[in-house]
Parts: C-alpha cells; sequence; structure tokens
C-alpha cells in the first residue's frame, strides 16, 4: 500500500499517451486499475476511444466506468497499452505475471503499436528475477514442465488461491510460479520456456515496452528503449 501514490502518479503521466480516437489496451493490475480509473474519468469528460481489456478484471473495471470496449474481432491492432510491471531492468526488459493476467496481457501487448508500463519505484532492478517468474501452464502437463524448469535451476510453487486450490488464469490453466533468483541472461531464458511443450506463455517481456513511466516519490521518470 506504501506505493499507492507512485502508481497513481505513473498511472496519470501515461494519460498524455492516449489521444483522440484511437483503440487502447488495458493492462492488469493495481498499477493498471490506476489507469481505467482515470481514463474513465477521461471517458466521462468526452474523449472517444474504444479499449480492449487484458483481463477479466480489468473489463469489469471498465466496463462498470462506461469506457467503450472492443475485440480483436473489430480492431486487430492497438494503437497504445498502458500496463503494469513486476520488475523492470536498465533494459526495459519486464518480469509480467504476478496478477495471473501474463497469456493476455503478452497478446495485447503484441498486438500493440506503443506500449507503455507504468509502474512505481519498487519495481526497477539491476537484474531480473527476484520476483518469481509466471509460467502459465497446460494442467496436462505440470509433472513435465516442471521437472524440466527445475533443471534450469528454478525452484517451482503452484500458484494457489485463497482456498488453497490452483490458482486459474482467464483461459482456464494453471501458473507455476519460478524462483530463479537472478536471472542473467533472460533472452536465453525466454527461449528455453518458450520451446517447452505445455508451457503456454511466460512472464519475461522481452523488448516489449516502448515506455516506462516510473514513479519516484513525486517525480515520474520517462525511459525510453533505445534501438
Ligand atoms: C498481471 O498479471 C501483472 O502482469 C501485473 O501487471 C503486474 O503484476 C503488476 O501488478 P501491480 O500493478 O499490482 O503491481
Amino acid at each position: 500500500m506504501a506505493h499507492e501514490h507512485e502508481k497513481e502518479a505513473a498511472a496519470r503521466a501515461s494519460l498524455k499517451f492516449v489521444k483522440e480516437g484511437q483503440i487502447v489496451g488495458l493492462g492488469t493490475g493495481s498499477t493498471a486499475a490506476f489507469f481505467i480509473q482515470l481514463l474513465g474519468e477521461e471517458v466521462r469528460k468526452g474523449l472517444r476511444i474504444q479499449a480492449i481489456p487484458s483481463s477479466d478484471r480489468s473489463r469489469e473495471q471498465a466496463a462498470s466506468l462506461r469506457i467503450p470496449l472492443t475485440t480483436f474481432e473489430e480492431h486487430p491492432e492497438i494503437d497504445v497499452t498502458v500496463d503494469g510491471t513486476d520488475e523492470v531492468d536498465e533494459h526495459l526488459r519486464l518480469i509480467k505475471g504476478g496478477g495471473g493476467a501474463l497469456l493476455h496481457e503478452k497478446i495485447v501487448a503484441s498486438a500493440t503499436k506503443q506500449y507503455v508500463i507504468i509502474a512505481d519505484s519498487t519495481k526497477r532492478v539491476p537484474v531480473l528475477g527476484k520476483f518469481p517468474l509466471a509460467v502459465e501452464i497446460i494442467k496436462f502437463a505440470q509433472p513435465v514442465v516442471e521437472r524440466k524448469i527445475q533443471a534450469l535451476g528454478a525452484k517451482v510453487e503452484l500458484r494457489c488461491d485463497a482456498n488453497g486450490n490452483p490458482f486459474l488464469t482467464d483461459e482456464h490453466n494453471h501458473i507455476l510460479d519460478c524462483h530463479f533468483g537472478e536471472i542473467r541472461n533472460p533472452e536465453a531464458l525466454a527461449r528455453s520456456l518458450s520451446d517447452m511443450p505445455g508451457i503456454v506463455e511466460h512472464g519475461l517481456f522481452i523488448g516489449m515496452a516502448d515506455v516506462v513511466l516510473l514513479a519516484k516519490g513525486g517525480q515520474v521518470i520517462e525511459l525510453t528503449r533505445r534501438g
């Protein structure tokens, strides 16, 4: 709760990236929720946009604020998406998935022209990996995938909900939280995970973020991807 002001400040700073008439991707999580709230206020004041949410949660919030919603069938390309992150390093590589929405978030990001990440100061890290890496898997494959990820050096935990049952994603898959410690070569790990049958998606978002708005105290720093 301590960083709520920073989350809100980063969300507010992201509004300038949203323009009249655009298709807007909505992220998921507590920081993205600030953005959706503020976007709802802009819509109420007259901004005309259509949004594609990255989770059931974000869809419900947007609908409650009367933000017009659309789909990939109608608009397969998104102009700008604003989303949160669990970690960001100096190359704007991300770990996402703490909220369990990584699959839809990555699909939304992949269909987006400008991908804007909003974050409080705790999210910036020198090396990715302190935050467990979420890996969305097909239930059938769990024992197989678990062993293979352990062999890559991670401690692997099946994510459970508050009742102790396996957490289910919006696509009804399971999530393995993989504790790698420092991930020195995120690109190589991302390739290894993407190559494993049974893994639907992983939470390493590499080469995707165009802008990161990082709030620290009263300031918001804008980091841009080079190259
Ligand atoms: C959702 O699956 C995640 O990728 C979130 O975007 C990420 O966990 C950031 O969440 P908070 O904004 O709640 O920290």
